[in-house]
């Protein structure tokens, strides 16, 4: 028996799975991490913290398996980004996470660009992508070294390679989406021209070698977190879509082998690169979920989200929330939104405030649902989603209420490391399919619908008036 060590290097901490030759669990560990929130919409994470997690996860997760490895295979955040030096491979700068809002002023001085920018990247011009950080941290002065995303420099300190994989490349506005290459006309737009890159590799590519977590094994299977969880939940039908409930919540739909863009304000990225082909996935992003939780935690109207349900009252006394804590997203695009909490009176209790909040996250999760069936052609049927936050039975019926479809809980904690395993197998088993890859599952358990659709309808759209 040998195991693939899979880390899930996230916003809130570092997961690190040993899976067994079918993808099951063999052992997990986790080490958590506390992004800095800054005055004016900065979120960092300290570059030597992150690591540490990564190595300090791996290992004991390695340990508790107590199997020989046979690979190391790597999620990442996705758009968070740093500066490093190409030959030590030292961090020159904060990490810069994708909730950060600062690069905001990078993308008002280019808007003239943005349908351009659309065209070529499938994405919206917004500081949540990686290369207006990139920018915003050269301005700030830090202009020594390579700047990447984090998935960049962690596999260079493991191994050497200067890489990123397809899927992440895309969420940087510096990918021609369709020929899935670093493009000249975007780094310029940038300023980021003259900057060496990363090569961009396939998902079930071995980029090298390491001994960081016991004897020396590839590294291979490297792909973004979101794309990693669909991958895991077999979403590999054009149409078939998941919700991730982590930090954000992150819903993705299948697109195959088109790369359609949105007509709505949904994003369009490399779902992952794969036995020498493309898939690309339709994204919506609600940036605050367990973030808006760890808020109320914060605030003292739960001690954590293991209360929420216990919390949440009955129905929300005519409280509504926006959970736009650190802007909005998909289809609306305002990184300097607030958030908004109204309907107060004196009878409300904290049981209403957390049951607005729970409700104002599967609001927005219903209108990506609803955005994402009419960008298709055809609404979505059913949503399967993970994260920590399914564990909240409230969130998630108020979500199937909301969206009106049946919602099919994944049945790991673990989807995104299983994601990124099943890339790995991919790049050590040449004869095995995508499909035997990400493997067959049945729901923990399905939310269905128990509002009308009226009832739905009368609730949305006064969210909506809301926001
Ligand atoms: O786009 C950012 C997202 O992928 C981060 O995921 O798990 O850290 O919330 P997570």
């Amino acid at each position: 028996m040998s195991g693939i060590l899979a880390i899930d290097q996230g916003t809130s901490g570092t997961k690190a799975v040993v899976t067994g030759v079918d993808g099951q669990v063999l052992a997990t560990a986790e080490e958590e991490l506390r992004p800095r929130y800054l005055d004016g919409g900065g979120v960092e994470q300290d570059p030597h913290a992150l690591l540490a997690s990564v190595f300090t996860a791996g290992r004991r997760a390695v340990a508790a398996a107590g199997v020989p490895l046979e690979a190391v295979a790597l999620a990442n955040q996705g758009e968070t980004v740093l500066a490093w030096d190409r030959a030590t491979g030292e961090p020159l700068s904060p990490a810069i996470v994708w909730q950060d809002r600062r690069a905001e002023t990078v993308c008002t001085a280019r808007a003239d660009a943005a349908g351009r920018v659309a065209a070529l990247t499938g994405l919206v011009l917004d500081p949540y992508f990686s290369a207006p950080k990139m920018r915003w941290l050269r301005d700030q002065g830090f202009d020594g070294g390579v700047v990447t995303t984090t998935d960049a420099w962690i596999v260079y300190r493991l191994c050497r390679a200067f890489v990123t994989d397809a899927a992440t490349a895309s969420r940087s506005l510096l990918l021609d989406l369709d020929a899935v290459a670093w493009s000249d006309e975007l780094l310029d737009l940038f300023g980021l021209g003259g900057e060496e890159r990363p090569e961009i590799v396939a998902g079930d590519a071995i980029v090298g070698t390491t001994a960081a977590f016991g004897g020396e094994v590839p590294v291979t299977g490297l792909i973004v977190d979101q794309q990693a969880a669909l991958l895991a939940e077999a979403c590999l039908d054009p149409g078939t879509a998941k919700c991730t409930y982590g930090t954000g919540a992150f819903l993705l739909a299948q697109l195959g082998a088109a790369a359609t863009r949105s007509r709505a304000g949904l994003s369009t990225s490399v779902a992952w690169r794969l036995r020498d082909t493309t898939a690309y996935c339709a994204d919506g992003q609600v940036y605050t979920a367990a973030s808006a939780v760890r808020w109320l935690t914060d605030l003292g109207l739960i001690r954590g989200a293991a209360e929420l349900d216990t919390v949440a009252a009955a129905d929300s006394g005519g409280v509504l929330c926006v959970p736009a804590l650190a802007g909005l997203a998909a289809p609306w695009w305002r990184p300097a939104a607030t958030a908004s909490l109204t309907g107060l009176t004196l009878d409300t209790g904290r049981g209403h405030i957390v049951r607005a909040v729970l409700e104002g996250i599967a609001a927005q999760v219903a209108t990506l649902v609803g955005v994402t069936g009419s960008d298709l052609g055809r609404p979505l049927t059913r949503l399967r989603v993970d994260g920590g936050l399914t564990r909240s039975r409230v969130l998630m019926q108020a979500q199937a209420d909301l969206a009106q479809i049946p919602v099919d809980v994944y049945p790991s904690p673990h989807a995104t490391a299983l994601g990124a395993a099943a890339c790995a197998r991919l790049a050590l088993h040449p004869g095995l399919s995508i499909a035997d890859a990400a493997g067959a599952w049945s729901p923990a358990a399905t939310f269905e619908p128990e509002w009308s659709p009226d009832r739905a309808a009368e609730h949305l759209g006064r969210w909506r008036a809301q926001v």
